[in-house]
């Protein structure tokens, strides 16, 4: 039997923790990943009801090696965590945990996912004017990429201000100085930023935009984090009009072989590894396919 804590890796278990994410995409990726690296682990879906969330997360715990963790558990794990690293206690949101002998450990991998999204299509964000649509664990997480990779300024809009200024607040015990603008003014601030991130789900699995269509330009750099469809309005409405386009597919990736680096204790993040994975999920999910002519 593994002993928690052992380096053994042998049939080792990861899961994503949450409720209704039969959709999800990571078990493919994450189980692409071991088997190109040789390791014997295996990925599922861990799908608890909110009811009895208390009564079954110690299993869950003594079971897994290492958990993803989404909706709706995103807060509701942070109680059984017993140490977060640096980035996730700056950012305020945990998405990826390590489980050892003693100790649960709550880190936040859609960071780096961003910064390498980014850094894939050459957009340097250094000195660089930033909008991002979107006030939860995203949105954090796009402030935090953001603010690391130089941003000049840093905008929020949200849907609910409140929600803005508290993330606000959040960052300014860091020394994070994020402005927040009244979401009725977000075209107006994506016509002159230099780069947009939309952190909103507007757009998944539906033509709509968090922006009207006419507000990007030739020289800008969208991002959006809805990965299903991978073109998403957005991205198609930007493209059209010559931004740069970074899809949310990507992130999703980076953040997972970012993962796969804290679970697995060695170096997996690499763009060659990123071309496997993306090229497996094209392979084998539809809507992860880009038109041609944005594939890069
Ligand atoms: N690509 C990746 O790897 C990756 C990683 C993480 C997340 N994501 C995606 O990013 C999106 C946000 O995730 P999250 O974890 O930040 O979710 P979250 O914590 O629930 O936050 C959602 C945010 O979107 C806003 N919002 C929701 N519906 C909206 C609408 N109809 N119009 C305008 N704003 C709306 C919310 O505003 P209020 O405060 O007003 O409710 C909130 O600020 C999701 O689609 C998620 O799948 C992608």
């Amino acid at each position: 039997m593994l002993k928690r804590g052992s380096n053994a890796l042998s049939s080792v278990k990861f899961g994503l923790l949450g409720h209704k994410i039969a959709y999800s995409l990571s078990p493919l990726i994450h189980n692409t990943v071991f088997k190109l690296l040789g390791v014997d682990a295996s990925y599922e879906i861990v799908d608890i009801p909110e009811e009895v969330f208390d009564s079954e997360i110690r299993k869950v715990l003594a079971t897994y090696r290492g958990l993803n963790v989404t909706i709706p558990y995103k807060t509701r794990i942070l109680t059984y965590l017993t140490d977060q690293d640096d980035v996730a206690r700056t950012v305020g949101a945990v998405n990826t945990i390590l489980i050892t002998e003693d100790k649960v450990i709550g880190y936040n991998t859609d960071v780096r996912g961003i910064v390498e999204a980014f850094k894939l299509r050459n957009v340097d964000l250094s000195g660089r004017t930033v909008l991002i649509l979107g006030a939860g664990g995203a949105a954090r997480a796009a402030v935090y990429a953001a603010h690391i990779m130089g941003a000049s300024a840093i905008y929020v809009c949200n849907r609910t201000l409140e929600r803005a200024l508290e993330l606000k607040r959040h960052f300014e015990n860091y020394g994070i100085n994020v402005r927040v603008e009244d979401w009725d003014r977000r075209a107006e601030l994506a016509r002159v930023c230099d780069v947009v991130i939309n952190c909103t789900p507007v757009g998944t699995q539906s033509w709509d935009s968090p922006l009207p269509e006419n507000v990007f330009r030739k020289g800008q750099a969208v991002l959006d984090m809805v990965y299903r469809p991978r073109l998403t309005k957005l991205l198609n409405d930007a493209y059209r009009c010559g931004a740069i386009i970074v899809d949310g597919l990507i992130v999703l990736i980076f953040q997972a072989l970012a993962a796969d680096e804290i679970w697995l204790g060695r170096p997996v993040l690499s763009v060659d590894m990123f071309r496997h994975v993306e090229n497996v999920l094209v392979e084998h999910v539809p809507d992860c396919k880009l038109p041609e002519d944005l594939r890069t």
